[in-house]
């Protein structure tokens, strides 16, 4: 069954408490919070107090989403601010392995998220360090991006790998996924969707999500 993970960051944050329960109720399955420091990516977004309002309005799972250079200084903050699953990036210049089992010592899950040019080959050694694989599909720092067509073949490369290895991983796709690529992302073996602008400019999020789990039944 496929996830859709709305990122709150499309979100209207002048009517934040509404929207964050108008996404509770969508039918929507997790809540992706960007968390970007200006530095790893071109662009500033919120920190540890918007997960905890997050956390304190909707009872969905918390998918925490660190596009920052130093997680190690920010793990407990975001664990204890709410987050279910807490991913740090690969293009960070830190050994990943213990920041993952420092995740997971916080009882939280471990991600790790590769950006659209970043291989597959990268990660494999430290998969069995984690629970999800978030492959990027636009450069990360901003939503309303064009999804890259580039990158399916690595979401089919994960999904072929994750599967031949039995490992327990699930793939997450983020970046430019709405109604039109939906599709093509399901097919090449995602488990989660993260939709921002799409989702919150549809207007009607428990249709977008219906439409989007329609699209998956016919996968
Ligand atoms: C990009 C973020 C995405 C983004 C999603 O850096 O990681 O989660 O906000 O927004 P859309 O779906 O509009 O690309
Ligand atoms: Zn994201």
């Amino acid at each position: 069954m496929i996830k859709l993970a709305p990122s709150i960051l499309g979100a209207d944050f002048g009517h934040l408490e509404e929207e964050i329960i108008k996404t509770n109720e969508s039918g929507c399955d997790w809540i992706h919070l960007d968390i970007m420091d200006g530095h790893l990516v071109p662009n500033i977004s919120f920190g540890p107090a918007i997960v905890k309002y997050v956390k304190s309005r909707s009872d969905l799972f918390l998918d925490s989403h660190l596009m920052i250079s130093n997680p190690e200084k920010y793990l407990e903050v975001y664990a204890e601010a709410g987050s279910d699953l807490i991913v740090i990036h690969y293009e960070i210049e830190h050994d990943k392995i213990p920041l993952l089992e420092k995740i997971r010592k916080l009882g939280k899950k471990a991600g790790i998220s590769i950006n659209p040019h970043t291989p597959l080959e990268a990660v494999t050694e430290i998969l069995e360090h984690c629970d999800l694989i978030l492959i990027m599909t636009v450069h990360p720092g901003f939503s309303g991006q064009k999804f890259m067509n580039q990158v399916l073949p690595k979401i089919r490369q994960a999904r072929e790998y994750i599967d031949s290895n039995n490992l327990n991983i699930e793939i997450e796709v983020d970046g430019g996924v709405g109604l039109e690529t939906a599709k093509k992302v399901i097919d090449a073996g995602a488990d989660i969707l993260v939709a921002g602008s799409a989702f919150y400019k549809s207007g009607d999020y428990r249709e977008f999500n219906r439409k989007i789990k329609d699209l998956a039944e016919k996968s």
